[in-house]
């Protein structure tokens, strides 16, 4: 009967004690004391031993129900202790979360984007050709010889090194070079514009980079003339600025057109009163173009009584008469606050 007793007392205290274990550390403590080996269950059930048969089956099975009663409450508390931990561990779904930055169209992609879609709408096609280019296509094929003084107004970059026997390659200071290298491959009607990166060595200013964008056009096809090119690049400037826009056109030479002409327009920041921005002229020179030369449309084989017309877009220049950036530079700064304006 004394077992007995102990028993019970055993099992009303250990129960009780569980009550005020918080935690899986004073939990697993709980489990050694109570169930362990050298727990007081241990203790009792090892004694039973030197009892009479009928007292060990009486007491026994006391002892196995206290056993597994202590058991069952030790597993409903580790699994409860678990949920509780798996519970706080959890995601907290209804926490504000941390927005991903989302990226964006840098400014001067934008506009390139937005010009081809204009020129679309005209016709055009948009072909893409390579930056480093031979000196042949960016030079030769366009009417520049070697000693020609037009090779200095577009200081180069030469790469190092010789390909096949003495072909040296550069860094293509114009998208021109795709107008021969198109015209190879295609036969006319053409139509193409193409956008791309042009490098030239020179100082770094707030107007000079030595890389910046171009978007080159170039139309051959039977009667193309000057006014196709003039339709064409009035439609592209009002689209960029607005309709109250005025365009100006002027003779200027290039050596792979013939004539050649400088398109200005109206001063945006005076409208053509004169300013700083315009130099007190009231006009804003934008993009140099031209009828096709006909020794480049010899360069590009063809053949047959086609002309056409040539031009060359300044992007970076684009942009900032149409933001007011003042800076060239600050395209490539990649400073957010910046960027993020447009
Ligand atoms: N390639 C010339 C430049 O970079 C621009 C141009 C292109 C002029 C086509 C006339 C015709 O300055």
């Amino acid at each position: 009967m004394e077992l007995q007793k102990r028993l019970s007392d055993f099992q009303s205290s250990a129960l009780s004690s569980l009550e005020s274990v918080s935690d899986l550390k004073r939990l697993e403590e709980w489990r050694v004391t109570t169930l362990g080996k050298k727990s007081e269950l241990s203790t009792i059930l090892k004694s039973l031993g030197e009892l009479s048969d009928e007292l060990k089956r009486e007491l026994g099975e006391a002892a196995n129900n206290t056993k597994n009663t202590l058991m069952t409450a030790y597993e409903t508390a580790l699994a409860s202790f678990k949920t509780k931990v798996a519970v706080e561990e959890a995601l907290d779904i209804t926490l504000p979360g941390t927005a991903p930055q989302l990226g964006k169209t840098h400014v001067i992609s934008s506009i390139i984007q937005e010009c081809c879609e204009i020129f679309r709408d005209m016709g055009f096609v948009v072909a893409e050709g390579n930056e480093v280019e031979t000196p042949y296509y960016s030079f030769d094929a366009l009417n520049i010889p070697p000693d020609h003084p037009a090779r200095d107004t577009m200081d180069t970059f030469w790469l190092e090194g010789k390909v096949k026997g003495s072909r040296e390659f550069l860094l293509r200071p114009h998208t021109s070079p795709m107008q021969v290298r198109y015209m190879e491959t295609h036969k006319p009607p053409i139509r193409i514009v193409v956008p791309g990166k042009v490098y030239r060595y020179e100082a770094t200013d707030a107007t000079h980079l030595s890389m910046f964008h171009q978007i080159e056009g170039l139309a051959i096809g039977k009667g193309v003339s000057m006014a196709d090119l003039k339709g064409v690049l009035t439609t592209l400037i009002k689209r960029l600025f607005g309709e109250d826009r005025k365009l100006r056109f002027r003779v200027d030479y290039f050596p792979f057109v013939e004539p050649g002409a400088e398109i200005a327009i109206n001063c945006i920041a005076c409208a053509g009163a004169g300013c700083s921005l315009c130099k007190g002229t009231g006009w804003i020179e934008i993009l140099g173009a031209g009828m096709v030369h006909p020794k480049v449309l010899k360069s590009g084989k063809i053949e047959g009584d086609y002309t056409g017309f040539a031009f060359g877009i300044g992007i970076e220049r684009i942009a900032m008469l149409r933001y007011g950036v003042e800076d060239i530079r600050n395209f490539y700064h990649n400073d957010l606050r910046f960027l993020r304006q447009f």
